[in-house]
């Protein structure tokens, strides 16, 4: 049987990569971005409390009303942006489902859609599954901004959608209100559509403001913006998100989304819905600074070089100039098979593998498993 490609992907994404790679060899790992350490104790007791109770079948297609109306509360009180429960939310299984979506809803054969690179590698494989091609456009090292002149360049008649990430994964570099105002200039007489995927908005460090498409008044107005519990509350085997979006371009979401999975785990909404009205939920955010600080601090010691700290998200990146001119993906292997600690390559966040020799490290982990990777790495 031969099935058509669907997209120019071959082979399995890096993360599957090297976590296996990981598993293999017994590393730690550093690799993939998901937490090693407990979620709160008072989220899996809601699960449980969903699940002995009465929320157990489906769910509304677009969301139980108490956990969209717990999103609402939590932005007008965090960002002061009204949302409209009915008409702007609609609870997902994980942002990378959500983007699939919102791509789908808008892309059609022969359509283009901008994004940024290095990006999160869903973005390509879901615009071209959706018959339309990928425009990449670099962003500029070492603090990854946007160079603006490339996006005006990469836009052509065709171009129904651009897709950004902030907080940012792999760089965790962030965009600032400034971005989004040339952004908005640059789309204002197009039909052009933002996806915005913040999965990461909690997460941010040093007294730093994320900046979320919601608050800028004009490109709400033309954006579906994705979201994912999993990455708050580091909970990511959950699979669980949403997405917001003006009342025409939800509609059309849930017009698709109605015959993808139709509805979302039902006891998770109601632990979801239930751990954020508590209000006592543990602080994320201070959590995970907490860690990158602590990462920050034992990575002083080693021979890698970090260009720009974090500023938000569960990863870092790092050169290793000092220590080896092997290309990135060769350097991961050798750093995992040979020293016992994996990594991501950046390259693989690049539709070209383009090689700036930086490797990626999830600092969302236990202290001492940091502790113990990092003085595998002091070894180099
Ligand atoms: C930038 C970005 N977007 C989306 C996702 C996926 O989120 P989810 O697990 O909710 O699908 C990730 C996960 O790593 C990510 O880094």
């Amino acid at each position: 049987m031969q099935f058509p490609q669907k997209h120019s992907v071959t082979g399995t994404n890096i993360f599957s990569v090297m976590s296996g790679l990981a598993m293999q060899h017994g590393a730690i790992n550093l690799s993939q971005g998901f937490p090693d350490f407990p979620i709160d104790s008072q989220l899996a007791d809601f699960l449980g409390e969903g699940a002995y109770g009465s929320f157990n079948q489906y769910a509304p297609m677009h969301g139980l009303p108490m956990l969209r109306q717990a999103i609402a509360d939590d932005f007008k009180r965090r960002y002061n942006v009204v949302l409209d429960v009915e008409q702007e939310i609609t609870i997902t299984p994980g942002a990378t489902y959500g983007i699939y979506t919102a791509f789908s809803t808008l892309l059609q054969a022969g359509d283009e859609a901008i994004l940024l690179e290095p990006s999160y590698d869903s973005y390509i494989p879901n615009i071209e599954m959706n018959g339309a091609k990928a425009v990449p456009v670099a962003l500029v090292a070492p603090d990854f901004h946007v160079d603006w002149n490339k996006v005006r360049d990469a836009i052509t008649q065709r171009t129904k959608a651009l897709i950004l990430n902030t907080p940012h994964n792999p760089t965790g570099a962030m965009w600032t209100r400034k971005d989004w105002d040339t952004l908005a200039e640059i789309v204002r007489d197009t039909d052009i559509v933002i996806l915005s995927d913040e999965v990461y908005e909690q997460l941010v460090f040093d007294g730093e403001k994320h900046y979320s498409v919601l608050e800028h008044e004009e490109l709400r107005q033309r954006s579906f913006v994705l979201f994912s519990f999993g990455k708050v509350f580091n909970n990511t085997g959950w699979k669980m998100g949403y997405c917001i979006a003006p009342p025409a371009y939800t509609k059309a979401f849930r017009s698709i989304h109605q015959f993808l999975s139709f509805t979302v785990n039902t006891p998770a909404q109601y632990a979801l819905a239930s751990h954020i009205n508590s209000g006592l939920a543990s602080d994320v955010r201070a959590t995970m600074e907490g860690k990158r600080n602590y990462f920050l601090k034992l990575m002083a010691d080693t021979a890698f070089t970090i260009h720009k700290p974090s500023k938000g998200s569960y990863f870092q990146v790092a050169s290793y100039e000092r220590i080896s001119d092997m290309g990135d993906m060769d350097f991961t292997r050798w750093l995992t098979i040979e020293h016992g600690v994996a990594t991501i390559p950046v390259s693989a966040f690049y539709h070209n593998k383009k090689d700036d020799k930086l490797i990626r490290f999830c600092f969302a982990k236990k202290e001492e498993t940091l502790e113990k990777a990092v003085e595998l790495l002091k070894k180099l």
